[in-house]
């Protein structure tokens, strides 16, 4: 054994690696739940690409085809079923679980000095992620991946002067068709996870730079022992890589029943008019995008146009998403964990969360008067949140935090 670890070692930094990287990785020893979406993302990542790798090796990228060979693995291929519902529910649990991920860095303050480059990379990989998303559904070429395409992408139409060539360049044809087709399969099959993996990688690279940030938002590099070791630390193994197989499991079991007992989730994580084949000449009654693009698609829809074009509703929603990355500046306070927040933060985190909650429920419905108004009002205090953050964050009274980290 010592032979063959002297051998490798010889050769590869197996034990070093391995060493600095889970070993004697020092981890505060105060992680709860919202920890484990980290390494959950990771597990429902590596789902994905080998449910992924199996749909591909049946599934026909052609505009004639590709409807009947997704009911093809569904019924014919063995255990293709399985393979497709665990793809297709794996994407909505794969942005539950981001979603969560995110929210955890919002209520501890991750985002803020010295992790800002983890945030940004996040961010990156969570745009990333919805185009992999969208292009994901429009491969099954059923009603909605159709006309969700056709939505989506004549927004690029918008932009002004160079809209028309845009829209012809996307899609390689001048409507959405099999050229569309074959290209979001290529994206989606291999450029886009590719990118994904590599931007996964880095984010851990960048999270192993400066340590993880805890419940307490207190940095235990700040502690030491006379070895160097932070006093608050515990190795990331066995301590963390065991409890996170805790989050594995009731994650799997939460997953198996969706997979198992409602794989549709009434239209929510795949929508009814999407078990239709794609047809150019019939408009379903109600184009929506799936729940997680829902909060930018009403921003989108909240602005009205103007002189007849879309685009200033484009540029909203593409504000929306970006103004995401500003975060680690627009935060002013002393204080990262809303452990010791000041009131007006936490009035204010209240307010957005709710707002994009409201948002994303907007976004499914149809539109009328009144959700028109709501969406209005809640673009308002979404954008609010972060323009008024700069403000919020340096008033109101924090309350001291400690030296070394509190509970267990
Ligand atoms: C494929 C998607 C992602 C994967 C696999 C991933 C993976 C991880 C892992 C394993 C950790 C360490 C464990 C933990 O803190 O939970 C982490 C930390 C972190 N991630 Fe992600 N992440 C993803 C997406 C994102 C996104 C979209 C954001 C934000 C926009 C983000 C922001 C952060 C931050 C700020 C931390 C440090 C948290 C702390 O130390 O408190 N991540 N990520």
């Amino acid at each position: 054994m010592d032979n063959n670890k002297n051998w490798i070692d010889q050769r590869f930094p197996l034990t070093k690696v391995w060493n600095e990287h889970l070993a004697e990785y020092y981890t505060p020893r105060n992680f709860n739940f919202w920890y484990f979406f980290g390494s959950l993302a990771i597990l429902v990542l590596v789902i994905q690409l080998i449910t992924g790798i199996f749909l591909t090796m049946h599934f026909k990228p052609e505009a004639g085809l590709a409807f009947d060979s997704v009911e093809y693995i569904m019924r014919d291929v063995d255990w293709g079923w399985l393979i497709r519902y665990m793809h297709s529910t794996g994407a909505s649990a794969f942005f539950v679980v981001v979603y969560l991920h995110m929210y955890r860095a919002l209520i501890y303050g991750s985002y803020k000095a010295p992790r800002e480059l983890i945030w940004i990379i996040g961010m990156v990989i969570y745009i990333a992620l919805m185009a992999e998303a969208f292009m994901g559904y429009v491969l099954p070429w059923g009603q909605m991946s159709y006309w969700g395409a056709q939505v989506i992408i004549s927004l690029f139409g918008s932009v002004p002067v160079i809209g028309p060539d845009l829209l012809v360049w996307i899609l390689g044809d001048y409507a959405v068709g099999d050229a569309a087709l074959n290209r979001f399969f290529s994206l989606h099959v291999i450029a886009m996870p590719l990118i994904l993996v590599v931007l996964v990688f880095l984010h851990i690279v960048a999270l192993h730079t400066v340590g993880s940030n805890n419940p307490d938002g207190i940095e235990i590099k700040k502690n030491k022992d006379k070895n160097g070791i932070p006093k608050d630390g515990i190795p990331f193994h066995p301590y963390y890589s065991v409890k996170d197989i805790v989050g594995v499991v009731v994650f799997l079991m939460i997953f198996s029943a969706v997979i198992f007992f409602a794989p549709a989730l009434n239209g929510y994580f795949l929508e009814h008019a999407n078990f239709v084949e794609a047809n150019p000449l019939k408009t379903p009654e109600h184009i929506a995008p799936l729940w997680y693009l829902t909060p930018f698609y009403s921003v989108l829809r909240a602005i009205p146009p103007m002189f007849g074009s879309q685009f200033p509703g484009v540029l909203a929603m593409f504000a929306a998403l970006l103004i995401f990355f500003a975060l680690p500046w627009l935060d002013r306070s002393k204080v990262k964990s809303i452990r010791y927040r000041s009131l007006p933060y936490k009035i204010a985190l209240g307010i957005f969360v709710v707002s994009f909650v409201w948002l994303g429920y907007l976004g499914m419905q149809p539109v009328t008067p009144m959700n028109a108004f709501l969406a209005r009002v809640f673009t308002a205090t979404y954008f609010g949140f972060f323009i008024l953050m700069p403000w919020f964050t340096s008033i109101g009274q924090t309350k001291p935090v400690p030296e070394r980290l509190t509970g267990v």
